[in-house]
């Protein structure tokens, strides 16, 4: 006959064995073989373990892992031992361990402890940021810093920050220029600050950039970024380079299938400025449905929105030269066409143009030396945008007869010749806009690049 005490110290052994290999679990690809190997070593928590639970809350599953059962994105989940916390625990403990040498009285010292999974989701750390769900272990190993649970509090919601210098392989890193945890200040050296960007896995072909900010000095008065450049390098497909302000605007970048890493570099020179930027970088799987088409730099999800050029704002901006990039909008579910307007401009200009003719600043190419909207490809031989068979009556022919026009510029968003804007339709899929600037201004100073709202237009429209 064992004694009480006996089973209790067995039990503690157990627990002791299983917390040291739970902490050994390094990633998860070793998952499951961490688990099967945890079985085995441990045969009397197999049982326990098999045991299945109730009420299991969102993301959060409790300790029904089986080594052969498939419970569908187990592959994106970690195992953690925790102390017991969720309220439905009652109902299990009861079940468990029947004629296994255990009893029930010894189930509500199992309750101590339990096995939590959960995916590793988005989550929204205590600053702002968004980090990613792990056990805080994981977490540091990984390099994050904790900020907030998540996962009914089970998890960690950890955020990885890097500045100058550093190298990242983990999905949804900030790029800052001083780090994450010394907010504020500002970037006022010469040089280039750069972050070596590997691939969190594999089957990852994109990266998105969110920059949530971006504040570099503006270009010369060519257009050029001749003191401040941000540089992508490394990706398979060409990224301008640019500068500048474009807090709000994001990027995508095509990474291509090997593992060769990404390097985005802010290289800063010239006069004193103060330089800031706090930069998302998500990875994006190959086939992630939110995958970007090829080619495209800005993706634009959703029945409406805006697009702007880099570096465009109303007051300060100034469009950049040497562009050449596709802004792509995904074709929506029932949607055939595409209208675009010129952004609104509450701060109208006065100086520049004729005062009687107070254009808008939103869509800004060609300035001054035009006067309204130019199309065709005679006519906007330097910098323009390319909408695909743009008329503004969204019938295939212009209003005068003519053909549609691809190629606008001039300093009025008009797919016809004039100096009043007018909305633009493209019925031609996908939605995409291609941008061209070369590296000559002289003559053209006003140039602001281009906002424009777009909106969809569904099928059932007779044209
Ligand atoms: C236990 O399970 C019963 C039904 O199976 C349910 O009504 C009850 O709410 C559960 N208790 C807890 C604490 O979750
Ligand atoms: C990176 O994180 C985002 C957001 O959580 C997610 O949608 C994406 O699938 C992740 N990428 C990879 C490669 O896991
Ligand atoms: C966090 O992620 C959510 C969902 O993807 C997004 O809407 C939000 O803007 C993000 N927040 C930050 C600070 O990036
Ligand atoms: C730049 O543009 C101006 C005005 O159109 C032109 O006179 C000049 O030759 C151009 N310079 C170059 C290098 O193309």
């Amino acid at each position: 006959m064992t004694s009480k005490p006996l089973v209790v110290g067995l039990i503690l052994v157990y627990f002791i064995i299983a917390v040291h290999l739970t902490l050994k679990i390094d990633g998860v690809d070793s998952f499951r073989s961490s688990v099967s190997r945890w079985k085995r070593q441990i045969p009397f928590f197999s049982s326990w373990w098999g045991s299945s639970s109730t009420n299991k809350p969102d993301n959060v599953r409790r300790s029904s892992y089986h080594g052969s059962s498939k419970q569908g994105h187990s592959s994106n989940s970690y195992v953690s031992f925790l102390p017991d916390k969720l309220p439905s625990y009652q109902n299990r403990s009861t079940s468990t361990n029947n004629g296994k040498g255990v009893s029930e009285r010894d189930s509500r010292f199992l309750s101590l402890f339990t096995l939590v999974k959960f995916d590793n989701s988005e989550c929204l750390s205590t600053s702002g940021d968004n980090g990613t769900c792990f056990p805080q272990a994981e977490c540091y190993r990984r390099g994050g810093a904790v900020n907030g649970r998540c996962a009914k509090g089970y998890g960690a919601c950890c955020v990885f920050s890097k500045t100058c210098g550093a190298s990242t392989n983990q999905n949804g890193t900030y790029f800052t220029h001083n780090g994450l945890t010394n907010p504020g200040g500002s970037f006022d050296g010469t040089g280039s600050c750069q972050l070596t960007v590997y691939k969190c896995s594999p089957d990852v072909c994109q990266l998105r950039l969110d920059f949530d900010s971006f504040v570099l000095a503006q270009p010369s008065i060519n257009g050029i970024c001749n003191n401040d450049q941000f540089i992508v390098s490394g990706a398979s497909t060409a990224v301008p380079i640019i500068c500048g302000v474009n807090t709000g605007n994001h990027m995508y970048i095509d990474v291509g299938v090997d593992n060769s890493p990404v390097t985005i570099s802010m290289v800063t020179s010239g006069p004193t400025y103060s330089r800031s930027w706090k930069i998302k970088i998500t990875q994006i799987k190959c086939r992630d449905l939110g995958k970007a088409p090829e080619g495209c730099l800005q993706y634009y999800r959703g029945v409406s929105g805006v697009i702007r050029s880099y570096n465009f704002d109303f007051t300060s901006g100034q469009q950049l030269s040497n562009q050449d990039y596709t802004s792509c909008v995904r074709v929506e579910r029932n949607f055939c066409g595409i209208r675009y307007t010129a952004c609104n401009d509450n701060v109208q200009f006065s100086n520049i143009q004729p005062t009687t003719t107070q254009r808008s600043r939103a869509f800004f190419l060609t300035g001054q030396g035009q006067t309204g909207s130019v199309t065709g490809a005679n006519q906007c031989p330097t910098d323009w945008i390319t909408i695909p068979c743009a008329t503004n009556s969204g019938r295939t022919q212009q209003s005068g007869g003519a053909v549609c026009q691809d190629r606008i510029c001039g300093d009025v968003f008009n797919s016809e010749t004039s100096t009043n804007p007018s909305p633009v339709y493209s019925y031609v899929k996908p939605f995409r806009i291609h941008y061209h600037t070369d590296g000559n201004e002289t003559g053209d100073t006003g140039n602001r690049g281009y906002c424009l709202n777009y909106i969809q237009q569904p099928c059932s429209i007779i044209r």
